[in-house]
């Protein structure tokens, strides 16, 4: 049975080892896992990142970024996404609709309801089943990005710490308004154990999909262990 997960977070908050880790377990417990990330995930959405996170481009305007990540996200979910999970087949995406609404509505002041609406259409109301959030203090945030001589340095990350903040807090009201959809990882704690907070959930998650846990079975292990 397909399954569909997203992470989201604050800037140097760990999406990318975390993903690398998922991938790995779900891999070993034999699932077909397709890795994906946002903006982008196909060639045309490689393009719009390029556009969107270019540092020339400090003239765009909060609206033309809603759009631009929104068009991004029809190609993905048409071209990537929905295949993979009519294939029956597990996607996991770094970044989707929610990040719109936390840095364009809460981060810029955009209206949430129209990012709603834009989301909905842009995706044609596919949700995740699982959000992984991985919840880490702004500044430090920023300065393990900084620290990164190999992960990208991008206009976004440009923004003030002021914008930032209020991504996180956007995250955390989203959070609390649907707990059940929402997994929020401390991203300060060591690597492994938040791979094992994540993976705990998944398994939980899995139960009722045919994966996993079943009665007096162990189920899937970590990929440590
Ligand atoms: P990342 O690949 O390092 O996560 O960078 C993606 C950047 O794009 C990050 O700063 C968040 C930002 N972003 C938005 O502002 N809106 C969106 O809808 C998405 C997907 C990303």
């Amino acid at each position: 049975m397909s399954l569909f997960i997203t992470f989201e977070g604050p800037e140097g908050s760990g999406k990318t080892t975390q993903i690398l880790l998922l991938q790995r377990a779900l891999q070993e417990a034999g699932r077909t896992v397709v890795c994906t990330r946002e903006p982008g995930g196909t060639p045309i959405g490689e393009q719009i990142r390029e556009v969107l996170h270019a540092m020339g481009n400090r003239a765009m305007l909060p609206i033309t970024e809603a759009l631009l990540y929104s068009a991004a996200r029809a190609q993905h979910v048409g071209e990537v996404i929905r295949p993979a999970l009519e294939r029956g087949e597990i996607v996991v995406s770094d970044r989707y609709a929610h990040s719109t609404l936390a840095y364009q509505g809460d981060g810029h002041g955009l209206d949430r309801q129209m990012l709603h609406q834009l989301g909905q259409w842009a995706t044609g109301g596919l949700a995740p089943d699982l959000v992984i959030y991985l919840d880490l203090d702004v500044i430090e945030g920023l300065r393990r990005k900084r620290q990164d001589v190999s992960g990208e340095w991008n206009r976004m990350d440009e923004q003030d710490v002021a914008f930032h903040q209020a991504v996180r807090a956007g995250y955390l009201r989203m959070v609390e308004s649907d707990p059940e959809r929402w997994l929020v990882v401390d991203a300060a704690q060591p690597i492994e154990v938040i791979h094992q907070q994540i993976w705990t959930r998944i398994r939980r998650l899995c139960k009722g999909c045919g994966l996993g846990e079943q009665e007096g079975d162990e189920g899937w292990q970590p990929s440590s262990s």
